[in-house]
């Protein structure tokens, strides 16, 4: 999978595993509108997965090779040891006018819709500090595993901002209405514990090595799966999320119809009957 060359971002991929890191830690990772940019374009160049973009129920390739699914699963994290991501860039919002900082603020709301919409899961790494922008960015990923040195927060009542990357919308549904009103309101960080006790954090880890070990054994382990499946389990969850209930079962029965129509779904029903391994097609 060609990802091209990137100013800001480091990219690696290896057995399946895309391992996306914003690569400015001078700035702590903040995400200056050149890092907005190269992020949409990986995200542009992830939706090609299944060989179809948003549409993996008629990907063609297989699982097994390099040919629809290259890559299984992202993680996406942050360099330099010290922070996942530690905000939206202040010092580049100093020169912008409220019309530049809507375009800011719509341009990162497209890359978390577009991480959204990425057929494979995406785990968010956090070591250190996941503040603002970058916990509105870890919260666009799937779930979030975190070191135990891992920070969140949305400070941006300090600087007499609001959340701008989707954290008003995102931060609720993850941590409930009235503990995402407290944080927004408090600016408090908390620390790695406590945010997995508010669901915000899935695993904790004592290192970073061993944060970034667990995620590309959970992307093995979800690779052992059928991929048009998880791609659309992936798709009816995030459509579902936020909808009345009988809109979200709506979804539900039609993309259910839709694993309908793999031949993935063939594959794995068949080999459940006979009693052997699946080996899904990936399409
Ligand atoms: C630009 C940043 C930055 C940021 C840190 N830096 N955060 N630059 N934007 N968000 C820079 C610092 O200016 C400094 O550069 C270098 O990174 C190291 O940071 P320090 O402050 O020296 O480190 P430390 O003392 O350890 O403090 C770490 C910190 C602090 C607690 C994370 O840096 C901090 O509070 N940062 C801002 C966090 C924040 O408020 N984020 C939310 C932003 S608003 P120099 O050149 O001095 O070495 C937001 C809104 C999103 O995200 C929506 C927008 C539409």
């Amino acid at each position: 999978m060609d990802f091209g060359s990137f100013e800001t971002l480091a990219i690696e991929t290896s057995g399946g595993v895309a391992t996306v890191t914003v690569n400015r830690p001078e700035a702590l990772n903040a995400l200056s509108g050149k890092v907005v940019e190269e992020l949409a374009r990986v995200c542009e160049v992830l939706n090609q997965l299944g060989g179809t973009g948003t549409k993996p129920a008629t990907g063609t390739g297989s699982a097994g090779d390099d040919g629809a699914w290259p890559v299984r699963g992202v993680i996406l994290t942050g360099a330099g040891g010290k922070a996942f991501v530690a905000g939206a860039d202040i010092r580049e919002m100093t020169s912008m006018n409220a019309e530049q900082a809507e375009f800011y603020a719509r341009s990162m709301h497209a890359v978390t819709l577009a991480l959204e919409a990425v057929p494979v899961p995406v785990i968010a790494c956090v070591d250190g500090f996941a503040l603002g922008g970058g916990c509105e960015l870890a919260l666009a990923a799937d779930f979030i595993y975190a070191s135990e040195r891992a920070q969140f927060g949305q400070p941006e009542v300090n600087l007499g901002l609001v959340p701008g990357f989707g954290g008003s919308v995102r931060l609720q549904r993850r941590v409930g209405l009235g503990m995402a009103r407290e944080l927004i309101y408090t600016a408090r960080r908390i620390d790695a514990h406590e945010a997995h006790r508010l669901g915000l954090v899935n695993r904790v880890f004592p290192t970073r090595e061993e944060l970034l070990a667990a995620a590309a054994a959970t992307i093995r382990e979800i690779a052992t799966k059928a991929p048009t499946a998880v791609a659309l389990s992936k798709r009816s969850i995030n459509q579902a999320t936020g909808r009345p209930t009988a809109e979200g079962l709506d979804i539900e029965a039609r993309t259910f119809r839709a694993a309908f129509g793999t031949q993935d779904m063939k594959e794995g029903t068949a080999a459940f009957v006979e009693k052997r391994t699946a080996n899904f097609p990936g399409r």
